[in-house]
């Protein structure tokens, strides 16, 4: 049986598994795994603090995430991409109210996060 996510160590396994999935991941891989080389604890932490503050309102990150990837030349596909592998980590490992929260707050912050990268690129 699957569980809600209802704690910060349930954050940081859902953290763990999806950034496990996206260091093997052909597509999404090398990106992060360039700019990351080294760093990977220091964002695994930082991603721990920012879906806590999202998914279970503990006010743990501050900060705007968004235009650090403003430089990764990332678009549609790999947004799209990025909440494949996130939803089906979320639905592989639990379920309920909270998981629901998650992949919604994933599908909107990725249309978000490309709506400002493209904007300060001038696309839009
Ligand atoms: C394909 C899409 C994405 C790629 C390739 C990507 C890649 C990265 C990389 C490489 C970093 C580390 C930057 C650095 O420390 O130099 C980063 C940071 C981060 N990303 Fe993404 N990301 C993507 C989408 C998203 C989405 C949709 C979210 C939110 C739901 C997100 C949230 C964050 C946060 C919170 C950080 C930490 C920012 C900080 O240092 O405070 N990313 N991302």
């Amino acid at each position: 049986m699957r569980n809600d996510i209802t704690s910060l160590k349930d954050i940081q396994f859902l953290v763990d598994k999806f950034y496990e999935l996206v260091q093997k991941d052909p597509f999404l891989g090398p990106i992060f795994n360039v700019r990351l080389a080294g760093r990977w604890d220091m964002h695994h932490r930082k991603l721990y603090r920012f879906w806590h503050t999202v998914l279970l309102r503990r006010p743990d990150y501050f900060g705007d995430p968004v235009p650090m990837h403003f430089d990764m030349n990332i678009d549609q596909r790999h947004f799209d991409h990025w909440l494949v592998i996130w939803i089906e980590t979320i639905d592989a490992n639990f379920e309920g109210v909270i998981a629901e929260r998650a992949k919604f707050r994933g599908k909107t912050m990725a249309k978000a996060f490309l709506a400002k990268i493209n904007k300060a690129a001038g696309k839009v």
